[in-house]
Order: structure tokens, then C-alpha cells, then sequence
């Protein structure tokens, strides 16, 4: 039976190990994860999610604070408009992001960054620009465009120098909207080098309605070889989501994928961003803990623990600070729900807000733990620690496990 070793996954003249670990938001897919996983000889990502919170967190700016100065003013009004994102800063802060994170990589495999284009900003088009392009300046191998999929964003990068060198990837969870980017992008003259199938039981957001469990990755992975295939298109295909042990890699490979993307496994690695007491709760959830609802603003469905703290929290918007998620004209669906509950309870010195949640602040502080529907799993993959709690792992340890393992078998640690 053949293991995800004995193949490789090539993007232009590189090989690589055919495992990907995927970016996940907020600073949980950090540099020393994604450095991991490129040491090890596969890809890593960053993440750009609230990437000017992530750069006074790790590199001493204060983009938070100068942007909620500029726009303090505007903290009661419900129009958030003229709320916007300096772009200087932005491209300072992922500048300095993969700058960091690029000058201490090591080993054969490559660091891409998780760029979701529903990070919206109030400016789409020109933060998407300034993201991309200074990722590109400061030396990312790739960038991954995930959660939104604006069919122009190629364009967007068309005059940068690195366009063609640097390796763009797609995020996308049916042949459909493969077929979209495709059309959209084909006058760019540039097919993306990968494309990543996502299917439903991912963690984050997912491409899918609440109708979701009806879907099943490896058809929707079948059709898009097939319409590759019949096209005569030479795109590596990336399945992600709920592939689980390296046998489940090694049969998506077998049947015709280039590598996979992972990343629940990774969410309890010594590596990743979330804080320690997050993690044992990832390790103790069990199956009816794990829900897929409707309160990220973005309006895509997300999966997440159900006792996440910032489920029903009604804290009072923070757009001057963050405002990440408005759209093109100041808007985001949670003002719209705290400020009903505001008005429904006069005098309440605090409002429960159930239908949606302020996903800035809360991913921000850790407190939306989003996660893949198999994360009820992780518990078979560590021991006990003396206390009851689960031991953490190291990442090497998890991708060593994804490359080599057989037989459905999860290598515990020593
Ligand atoms: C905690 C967590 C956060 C995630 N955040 C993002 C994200 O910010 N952007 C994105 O494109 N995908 C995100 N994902 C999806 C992963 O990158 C990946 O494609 C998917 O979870 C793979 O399935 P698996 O978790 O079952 O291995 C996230 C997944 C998890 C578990």
C-alpha cells in the first residue's frame, strides 16, 4: 500500500512533499508552523487575516491604536463609511509579516500566505491590491486567494513583476467555480499553478451552504480532474478538508490529486497560534460539540466548538479599530443585529447578540474556535498528560505522521 512519501508534489520546477497545511486565520497558522511544514520539504501558509493586528502583536507597531485615534469619533455612529484602512500601513504591516517569517526559512519546501478576499476592508479591490503586492515585494513564495474568490484578483497583481514567478493558487469547493475563475482570469494569460478543492468538512468558512453535509470532497475532487482533464489543463489539485491520517492523503493521491491541505491536525501543535487552554479544548470536543452555523458577517456558513466564548457575546462593534469585514460601503451584518438588540433593550448595560458575531474582535482574541468537522479525532492522536490533560504535539511530529503513516495508523508521540 503506498504512503503520501512516495509521491511528490510538483509546481513548476520544484518537488515537494505533497502536504500542505493550510492557512488559518488569525495568526493560528503562524510563521513557526508554516515554517515547519516548509522545512520538512512541503508548503506552509501565513495568514493576512487582520494582518495589522497580527503586526503589533509581533513586531511592536500600533496600527490598532493609531487607526481607533483617527476614527474615535465615529465609535457610536452605525455608519462605519469612513472608517478606512491607511494603505501604507497595511502594506508596512505585511511587509513585515512575510519579511519575518521568510528570513528564517529553511529546507526544500516553500512558505505561501491565505489571502481571503472576504477580508473586504471597505475597500476591496485596493487593500486585495496592497495585500497581494506587498506579499509578493517582501518575498512570499505564493499566495493562496481563499473565502470570496472576486474573479478579478488575478488582474489585480497582473503589472507586478513577480506575477509570473511567484505561485498563485486558488481556493475553491466545486467545479463550477473553478470553471468561473478560469473564464474570468483567462485574459490575465495566467492559469492559477494550483488549485485547492475544499470540501465540507473544512474548518473556517465554508464554500458550501447549510446544506453542506449533503456534499462529499472526493466527488467534487473526481469532477474537477475530469474537467481538468477534458480541457487539457495541467493544474495540480489539492484536496482539503477531513483528510485525516496519511492513508487518507494517500488515497486522494492515488486517485489522481497532487498533494493535500490539512490543518486540523495542526491546530494542537506546539506551533500553531492558539493559546494553550484553546488547544485542550480542540482536544476534548467531541462530535456533538462541533457546529456549522450562520454568525460569521461574512454570510458563509463557518464551523466552530460550540462553548466558543464569543458565540452570543453582544460586544459593541470595534470597526474603528478593526473593521475588516466591512464591505464596499461601510456595512458589516453585525452592526445591523447588535444595534437591533441595543434597541430592543434599552438601559441594558450588555446585549446577547446570537445570529452574528463580531468575528474581528473575537478572532482576534481566540475566542471563535473555528475548526474541521473531525476535530472530535484529536484526541486518538496524542496521550494524557498526568494532570488529564492531552499533550500537546510538535508539527514535525504531525506532518512526519501524515508522510509516512500506513494502514489508517496515527503515530502517537513518545
Ligand atoms: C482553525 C482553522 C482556521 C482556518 N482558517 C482559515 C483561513 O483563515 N483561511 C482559509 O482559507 N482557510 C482556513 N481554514 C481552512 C484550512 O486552511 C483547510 O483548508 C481545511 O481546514 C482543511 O481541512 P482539515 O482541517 O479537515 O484538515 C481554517 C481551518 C481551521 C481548522
Amino acid at each position: 500500500m503506498k504512503r503520501v512519501d512516495d509521491f511528490r508534489l510538483r509546481l513548476g520546477k520544484q518537488e515537494l512533499v505533497p502536504i500542505m497545511i493550510g492557512g488559518m486565520g488569525v495568526d493560528i497558522s503562524t510563521a513557526d508552523l508554516a515554517l515547519e511544514a516548509a522545512r520538512l520539504g512541503g508548503v506552509g501558509h501565513i495568514s493576512d487575516a487582520m494582518i495589522n493586528t497580527v503586526s503589533d502583536r509581533r513586531y511592536e507597531t500600533k496600527h490598532v491604536k493609531e487607526k481607533l485615534a483617527l476614527y474615535k469619533y465615529n465609535v457610536l455612529n452605525e455608519d462605519k463609511s469612513p472608517v478606512k484602512f491607511d494603505l501604507g500601513r497595511l502594506e508596512e504591516a505585511t511587509r513585515l509579516h512575510v519579511e519575518a517569517t521568510m528570513a528564517r526559512k529553511q529546507g526544500g519546501g516553500m512558505v505561501f500566505i491565505n489571502c481571503m478576499e472576504k477580508l473586504t476592508m471597505n475597500a476591496p479591490k485596493e487593500t486585495l491590491k496592497v495585500r497581494m503586492s506587498a506579499a509578493l515585494d517582501a518575498g512570499i513564495d505564493g499566495i493562496t486567494l481563499a473565502a470570496g474568490l472576486h474573479l478579478g484578483s488575478f488582474g489585480l497583481i497582473e503589472d507586478h513583476p513577480r506575477f509570473r514567478d511567484a505561485k498563485l493558487g486558488i481556493i475553491v469547493s466545486s467545479v463550477r467555480a473553478l470553471q468561473l475563475f478560469l473564464k474570468k482570469s483567462a485574459r490575465t494569460n495566467r492559469m492559477p499553478d494550483y488549485v485547492v478543492v475544499e470540501g465540507p468538512l473544512a474548518g473556517g468558512h465554508l464554500g458550501f451552504g447549510m446544506d453542506w453535509a449533503q456534499y462529499d470532497l472526493a466527488t467534487i475532487v473526481a469532477e474537477v480532474l475530469q474537467y481538468l482533464k477534458d480541457e487539457h489543463l495541467d493544474i495540480p489539485v489539492i484536496p482539503a478538508g477531513g483528510i485525516f491520517t496519511g492513508t487518507d492523503a494517500a488515497q486522494f493521491l492515488e486517485a489522481g490529486a497532487a498533494g493535500v491541505q490539512v490543518a486540523t491536525r495542526f491546530t494542537v501543535a506546539e506551533e500553531c497560534g492558539l493559546p494553550a487552554e484553546a488547544k485542550q479544548e480542540y482536544f476534548k470536543a467531541s462530535e456533538a460539540d462541533i457546529e456549522v452555523n450562520q454568525i460569521s458577517p461574512t454570510g458563509y456558513p463557518m464551523r466552530m466548538i460550540k462553548s466558543s466564548p464569543g458565540i452570543g457575546d453582544g460586544i459593541r462593534p470595534n470597526c474603528e479599530a478593526y473593521g475588516y469585514l466591512l464591505d464596499a460601503n461601510g456595512k458589516c451584518a453585525y452592526i445591523s443585529s447588535y444595534n437591533r438588540e441595543v434597541a430592543a433593550h434599552p438601559g441594558a448595560r450588555k446585549v446577547k447578540v446570537f445570529d452574528k458575531t463580531c468575528l474581528c474582535t473575537h478572532m482576534r482574541n481566540f475566542e471563535i474556535w473555528t475548526c474541521g468537522q473531525l476535530t472530535w479525532r484529536l484526541k486518538d492522536t496524542t496521550r494524557r498528560n498526568e494532570d488529564g490533560s492531552y499533550q500537546v504535539l510538535s508539527a514535525e511530529h504531525i506532518f512526519k505522521d501524515y508522510q509516512f503513516s500506513t494502514d489508517q495508523q496515527i503515530a502517537l508521540p513518545d
